[in-house]
This record gives structure tokens, C-alpha cells and sequence, in this order.
């Protein structure tokens, strides 16, 4: 079986926050949360968290039926983090163990690495740097093979020159573990219980060290800082930007584009600059995203074209409709095909029948349109009486005359005409026009207030 550790319980310091480090978040989630997403991917036989700082915090957030967590109260080194974790374990697992802050790591890689784990071997992830200050160094005598891992802090001026450095990933057996670790001192420049230690132990039991280099830098850079979670972001940003280039999406600026969830896209579709697509979004065929958009859990038709500065939440938008510039659609918003959305339109819990039009400066919620409905500018439905919230139904083919007021409950039959400026409070019978405003008066010769010289 495998068994894979994650380390969790450092504090984070130099992130400055009051938030446990690994919570704090790459795209969108947590840096655990993708820690945790690719240990899911190698179907291990358990998870195992070891969590400290803002222990019940992390523990609240994950909190899932194949994880389990073991607390390290005080952190005392990495060795020491993985010791907690060590009675868990079962007799003839191999482990995985993987920090909670190197949050790009490729299964791919890790499965790898797993394949190593055995009796008599075991397998390290290490990586080549052009600056390796921070990391430990793998120290490796004249025939190659690895004899220890020295931390930077501990390491002598020529061991410093050591650009292979360790990612901190590792792949043992429980046996190996349970051999080792009781082993480890903490007589080092940081009074810590190095998990890297470890190496040394299997060197000199002749336990073979094989070693996987890493593809690239990023997948196993750590987040320690802010700079260091900002350049993460980028990176992990680009690398789903170029993805979907390869589906073929178009992308006006690649390094001006987030998807902080999963964007699903049909083929054709164009996005302009400094979109952000939250949650799970799908792109059908043809569809055109202007610039600064936000889209979150939205399903977008074929050929619809959302324009600028428009936000669109737990929608669906059906195909060949026209949303925006400057429109925001709430939650439960359904656009039927061929529907328009204006400026300065806000929609919520309002479905919009084909070919209806909304165009300009107007609230609907809680609200249910036919088709071929027009909508004048400024118009409100008045959903809300202070407690509850009240229901406008329009039905086929209606003219709403501009800034009409509705007073929900309302309804309003097929092919009637609403006078512009009215405000409805009872209901609307097809076919006919209804006209409530004052009507207006003409007072001949008025003289306006003059100011006394
Ligand atoms: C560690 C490695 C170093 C490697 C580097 C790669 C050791 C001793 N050193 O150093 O060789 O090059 O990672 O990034 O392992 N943690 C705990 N409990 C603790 C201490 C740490 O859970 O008591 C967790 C942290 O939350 C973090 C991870 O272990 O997720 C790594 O700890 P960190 O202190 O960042 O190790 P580094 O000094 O970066
Ligand atoms: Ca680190």
C-alpha cells in the first residue's frame, strides 16, 4: 500500500499573517489543497496531514474522509513533523512524504519517485539551481552516489558550491522509517530534528539513494513569502493559460488571464484581457469574453459574446446572447437564447426568455420574462417589500415602456404594453396597454420665483 505524508505544521513566518502558512491560497485554494489534489491523483491507500500551527483551522478547512491528521505541537524540525505521523503508518506501506507548501508538484513525478521505494532502496527528489541559497545540498562521493543531504545553515564553504538541491520530496517504506528516525539528532545549526538526516542513515546501511531530477525549478520552489506566493500564482497561472492554448482557446494576453477553479472551453472562443474565471466555468463553441471580466460557476452558450467589465455569477447563459458592457448577473440569472443584456443591467434569480431584451440600467430579480420581451431603460422590479421577496412574471412578446416601476407580486400577460414611467401594482392583463402615471398638466403664463434686487 501507498501511504503519502504531508508536512503542514510550520507557522510561516515570513508570510507575516495571521493565516497557517499552507493555508494560504495559490489560485484560488489553499497550497495545501493542491498538495493534496496530487497525492489524490496517485490513489493512495491513505493521506496522512501533519498539522501545528492553526492546527483546527487547517484540520476544519481539509477535512476529508481519506485524510487524517496528526498533530505536531511543536516544530521541532521536519523529521520530527514526519514522526508524528510515524504510528499511523501500516507495517508494509510504502510513503510518499511531500511538504504543504510546494504546491506545483507534477504526479507524474511523484509517481516516479514511488516506483523507487523499496527494501533495500529509496527514492529522492532533488533538483538543479542556479541559486541554491536556502536549500539543503546533496552531497554525492566520486562514483555519484548520494551520501547526505546537508542543510544550508550547517553546510561547509565547498559543500555550499552544491547546485543539486533537495526539493524535500521523499519516497521510503515504513520499515525504513521506523529504522531511521528514532536515529535522528537534534545536534545541528538550528536545534531541528532534519528529516534530511535521514539520508545519511540509508548511506551508510547501504539502503540505495535513487534520485529523480526535477523537470524545472517551479514544481518544487516552496512558498516561504509573499514574493515567493506571487511568482507561484504566475507561473501556476501560465502554465493553465498555455494549456488552454493548446485546446485552442485564444488568449489576447496570456500573463493577463486567472482561472482560480476549471475553465471548460469549446472551440473558437476568444478572451481579452484580465478575465478571471472562478469556480467551474464553461466555454461552449464561439463564445467571446471582452476585457476585465469575472466569471464565476457559469455555463456560457455557443456564440454568445460577453463584453466588457461584465461579472457573471452561478448563471447560465444559453446561446447567441449579448451580455454587457458593464452588466452583472447574480446568481440564478438564466439567459434563454438570443437574450440581451445591457449596461448597467443587474439580473438575480431571473430567467430571461428568447430573444428578450434588457438593455440599459435596470434591476430584475426574482423575476420570470417570456419571450421577445423589450425592457425600456431604468426599469426596477420592486422585488423586496422589507421582508419578503416577491415574484414578477411577464409573459410573450411584452413592451415594459422605460423607467416602469413593477411592485411584485406582479404579473403580466402576453402582449401587453406597459406606458413609460408607470408604476404597476396589480396585475396586467394580455393584449392591453396600461398607462399609470399622473397625467400631465399645463399651467399657461407661469411665473417662476425671481430672486428681490
Ligand atoms: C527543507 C529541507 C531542505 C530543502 C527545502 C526545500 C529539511 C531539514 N530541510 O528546508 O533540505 O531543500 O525544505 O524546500 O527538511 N514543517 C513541519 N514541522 C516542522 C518543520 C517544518 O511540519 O517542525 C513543514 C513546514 O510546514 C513545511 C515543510 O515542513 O511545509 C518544510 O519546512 P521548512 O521549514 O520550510 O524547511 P526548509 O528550511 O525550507
Ligand atoms: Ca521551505
Amino acid at each position: 500500500m501507498l501511504e503519502i505524508i504531508i508536512l503542514a505544521a510550520g507557522k510561516g513566518t515570513r508570510m507575516k499573517s495571521n493565516l497557517p502558512k499552507v493555508m494560504h491560497l495559490l489560485a484560488g485554494r489553499p497550497l495545501v489543497q493542491h498538495v493534496i489534489d496530487r497525492a489524490r491523483e496517485l490513489s493512495a491507500g491513505k493521506i496522512h496531514l501533519v498539522v501545528g500551527h492553526g492546527a483546527e483551522q487547517v484540520e476544519s478547512a481539509l477535512a476529508a474522509a481519506d485524510l487524517t491528521f496528526s498533530l505536531q505541537a511543536q516544530q521541532l524540525g521536519t523529521g520530527h513533523a514526519v514522526m508524528q505521523a510515524l504510528e499511523k503508518l501500516h507495517t508494509d506501506s510504502r510513503v510518499l512524504i511531500l511538504y504543504g507548501d510546494v504546491p506545483l508538484i507534477r504526479s507524474a513525478t511523484l509517481a516516479q519517485l514511488v516506483d523507487l521505494a523499496g527494501e533495500n532502496s529509496m527514492g529522492l527528489l532533488t533538483v538543479n539551481l542556479l541559486n541554491p541559497t536556502g536549500y539543503g545540498r546533496i552531497v554525492r562521493a566520486a562514483d555519484g552516489s548520494v551520501t547526505a543531504i546537508v542543510e544550508q545553515k550547517d553546510a561547509s564553504v565547498e559543500q555550499l558550491l552544491i547546485t543539486e538541491g533537495n526539493s524535500g520530496v521523499m519516497a521510503v517504506t515504513a520499515k525504513q522509517l521506523r529504522r531511521w528516525l528514532p536515529q535522528l539528532s537534534s545536534q545541528n545549526a538550528q536545534g531541528e530534528y532534519y528529516l534530511t538526516d535521514v539520508i545519511a542513515l540509508a548511506a551508510a546501511e547501504s539502503t540505495q539513494i535513487k534520485t529523480v531530477l526535477a523537470a524545472d525549478e517551479m514544481e518544487v520552489l516552496g512558498i516561504n513569502d509573499r514574493a515567493q506566493q506571487a511568482q507561484l500564482e504566475r507561473a501556476f497561472q501560465l502554465q493553465q493559460a498555455r494549456q488552454l492554448m493548446q485546446q485552442g482557446l485564444t488568449l489576447l494576453d496570456p500573463s493577463r488571464f486567472d482561472v482560480r477553479g476549471r475553465l471548460t472551453i469549446g472551440q473558437d472562443c476568444i478572451v481579452d484581457i484580465n478575465c478571471i474565471f472562478e469556480g467551474d466555468c464553461v466555454l461552449e463553441d464561439g463564445v467571446e469574453i471582452g476585457p476585465n471580466c469575472v466569471i464565476k460557476n457559469a455555463r456560457i452558450g455557443a456564440g454568445t459574446h460577453i463584453y466588457a467589465n461584465s461579472t457573471v455569477e452561478d448563471s447560465q447563459i444559453d446561446a447567441a446572447c449579448s451580455v454587457g458592457p458593464y452588466a452583472r448577473l447574480r446568481p440564478g440569472t438564466h439567459l434563454k437564447a438570443q437574450a440581451k443584456i445591457g449596461n448597467f443591467v443587474e439580473t438575480k434569480k431571473a430567467v430571461i426568455g428568447e430573444g428578450s431584451k434588457v438593455n440599459h440600467l435596470s434591476y430584475i430579480g426574482d423575476a420570470f420574462l417570456g419571450d421577445d420581451v423589450n425592457v425600456g431603460a431604468g426599469t426596477i422590479t420592486c422585488n423586496y417589500d422589507g421582508v419578503n421577496k416577491h415574484v414578477t412574471q411577464i409573459g410573450n412578446n411584452c413592451f415594459v415602456g422605460a423607467n416602469s416601476t413593477l411592485v411584485a407580486p406582479i404579473k403580466v400577460g402576453d402582449n401587453a404594453t406597459i406606458a413609460a414611467g408607470s408604476t404597476i401594482t396589480t396585475s396586467v392583463h394580455k393584449d392591453e396597454l396600461v398607462v399609470a402615471r399622473t397625467r400631465q398638466r399645463h399651467i399657461e403664463g407661469w411665473q417662476r420665483p425671481a430672486k428681490k434686487k
